[in-house]
């Protein structure tokens, strides 16, 4: 009696297998198409009843030159150095707030009740002046409303907020393809049951008719025959192939990667982001590693350069107060060392940031995008070597280089005077 349905089973275990296989691959898919994209249909559509109607334009002007002047000490739904912009515009007029971004010592000094009381509020700290026009000064207070309604949208449980909303509008579509997607499922299973059943019932009718003939009598005996599956030679000479070829592939990687380094991203003691401070707040790398273009070695800051701000800034943060802690107890902050080059090799930052001009990010990557440091290049022998080989030494200006630009020019017609011709993959000069 339950033979028939039992049979079944098989098929639709694999039936759902392979759904759930399908849909979870397309929404990997959707993911990364989202995070590629960056902005997505639903952050145009959170921000729209945010801008209340507000001129487009403007409010991005407004946002490069709030990002640009004012972020370091205002941020819109949180007290920086300076108070939260969120709501100003009902707190003052436009025509109280344009002088003051111009000049705002002068409204102090003018003994405007608000401005006087405000700038006791915050310890007489003097916001600098702006020569800005009335127009700009209106599109950043334009931007400021804009980002009220959208950065409440993007308030994390964690009370941190930030400035842009696109994060908040990646969750929210990745939310909504969430919901897609289970949708999609639950109606595929439907669907697959459905099927069963009818199977199931078409089955049991042919079952109880007299009148059977050849055709009817082998649906009925029809049965998937595993075992000849499992024992047949194609599949087998396909899987066992594939898996080969993922073993070698796998083995080949782990040899290469042996002694490398790269993509290493430990976990820091304080979750400090580069993304936040050299990223949104714009702070110059110099501004902390304050040797990388006249030393060797580009130090990693002390807490005193955090305090310069953090003595103001997200006092009662929980990470702000490890940097009191390793204050107090006069020790430096643990942060884990991510690049590390071998002491056998000879690598000088003024060399190549100063003299070479080389950016940042050439070998270090998007550092102003990430959360959370990882080492960008492999730091081999062969990446340094390479890069002396391909980039041309700037001897412009410089009369120590010119005898030596003509005798390479005079030997090697039209090739660039490279780092390597100038003697850059000499042993020595990487190896003391
Ligand atoms: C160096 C820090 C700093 C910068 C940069 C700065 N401000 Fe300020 N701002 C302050 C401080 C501090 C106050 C509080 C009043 C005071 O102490 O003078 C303030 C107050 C304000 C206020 C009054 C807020 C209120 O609640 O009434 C407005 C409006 C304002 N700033 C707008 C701006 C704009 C717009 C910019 C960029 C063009 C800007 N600020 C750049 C430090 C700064
Ligand atoms: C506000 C201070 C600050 C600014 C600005 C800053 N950094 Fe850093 N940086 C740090 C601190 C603190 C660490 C150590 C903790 C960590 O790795 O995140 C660090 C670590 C690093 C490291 C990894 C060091 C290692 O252990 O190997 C690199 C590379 C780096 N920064 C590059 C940059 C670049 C490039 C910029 C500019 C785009 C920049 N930093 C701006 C404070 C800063
Ligand atoms: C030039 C000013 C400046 C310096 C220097 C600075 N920060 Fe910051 N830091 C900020 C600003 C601005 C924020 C964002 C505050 C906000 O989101 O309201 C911030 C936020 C943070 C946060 C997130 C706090 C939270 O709970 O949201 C951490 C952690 C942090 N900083 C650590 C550090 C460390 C460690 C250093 C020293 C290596 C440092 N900062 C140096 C300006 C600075
Ligand atoms: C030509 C490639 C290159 C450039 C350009 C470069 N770095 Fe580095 N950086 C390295 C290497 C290689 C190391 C590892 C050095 C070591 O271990 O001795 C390193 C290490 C660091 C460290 C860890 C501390 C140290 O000195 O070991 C920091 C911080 C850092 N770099 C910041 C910067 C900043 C900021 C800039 C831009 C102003 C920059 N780097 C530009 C290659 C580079
Ligand atoms: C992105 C390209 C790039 C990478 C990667 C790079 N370098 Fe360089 N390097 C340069 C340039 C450009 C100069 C020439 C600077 C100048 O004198 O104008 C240079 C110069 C040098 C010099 C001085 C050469 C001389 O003739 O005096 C040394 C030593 C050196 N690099 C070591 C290294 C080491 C070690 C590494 C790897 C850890 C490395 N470099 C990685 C671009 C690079
Ligand atoms: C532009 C800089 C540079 C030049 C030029 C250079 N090397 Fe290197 N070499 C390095 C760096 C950086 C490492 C460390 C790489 C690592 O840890 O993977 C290294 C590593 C080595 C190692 C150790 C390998 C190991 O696995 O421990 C040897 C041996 C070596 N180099 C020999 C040489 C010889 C011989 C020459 C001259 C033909 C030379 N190097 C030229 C940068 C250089």
């Amino acid at each position: 009696m339950s033979s028939p349905r039992l049979r079944v089973l098989p098929h639709l275990l694999l039936a759902l297998f392979l759904t759930f296989a399908g849909t979870y691959q397309a929404s990997a898919q959707d993911a990364q198409a989202v995070s590629k994209e960056g902005v997505t249909p639903g952050a145009t559509d959170g921000a729209a009843p945010a801008t209340g109607g507000g001129d487009a334009a403007a409010i991005s002007a407004g946002d490069a030159l709030f990002k640009g002047n004012c972020a370091q000490c205002h941020a819109v739904n949180d007290k920086v150095v300076g108070p939260a912009l969120a709501g100003v515009e009902k707190r003052r007029p436009i025509s109280w707030l344009i002088p003051w971004v111009k000049n705002s010592s002068k409204v102090v000094a003018s003994g405007d009740a608000y401005a006087v009381k405000l700038f006791n509020e915050y310890q007489k700290q003097q916001m600098p002046s702006f020569a800005l026009t009335d127009k700009e000064i209106t599109s950043i207070f334009a931007y400021v409303k804009s980002a009220e309604g959208g950065t409440k949208q993007a308030e994390t449980p964690g009370g941190v907020t930030t400035e842009n909303s696109p994060k908040a509008d990646e969750g929210g579509a990745a939310k909504y393809v969430d919901i897609l997607l289970i949708v999609l499922v639950v109606v595929l299973i439907v669907l697959v049951v459905t099927l069963v059943i009818i199977g199931n019932l078409m089955r049991d009718v042919l079952r109880g008719r007299k009148d059977l003939n050849g055709r009817d009598v082998e649906v009925l005996e029809q049965r998937t025959d595993w075992s000849k599956i499992y024992r047949s030679p194609v599949l087998r000479g396909i899987v066992g192939t594939v898996f080969a070829l993922v073993l070698l592939y796998e083995g080949v990687q782990q040899v290469m990667a042996v002694g490398l380094t790269q993509g290493y991203q430990p976990t820091q003691p304080i979750a400090f982001s580069h993304k936040l401070h050299a990223g949104e707040h714009q702070i110059n790398c110099a501004y902390c590693h304050t040797s990388v273009y006249k030393s060797k070695s580009a130090n990693i800051p002390s807490a005193n350069i955090c305090m310069n701000c953090h003595s103001q800034i997200k006092t009662e943060s929980p990470e702000i107060k490890k940097i009191y802690r390793a204050i107090e107890r006069k020790q430096p902050v643990q942060w884990v060392r991510i690049h590390n080059l071998p002491d056998l090799a000879y690598f000088n930052h003024s060399q190549h940031t100063q003299v070479g001009g080389l950016e940042c990010q050439t070998c270090h990557g998007p550092i102003e995008k990430m959360d959370v440091v990882y080492q960008y290049s492999a730091l081999t022998m062969g990446w340094c070597i390479n890069c002396h080989r391909e980039t041309p030494l700037n001897t412009k200006g410089n009369g120590y280089y010119d005898a030596l630009v003509k005798l390479h020019d005079s030997k090697n017609a039209g090739a660039p005077f490279t780092v390597s011709s100038n003697g850059g993959t000499e042993c020595s000069k990487c190896h003391y």
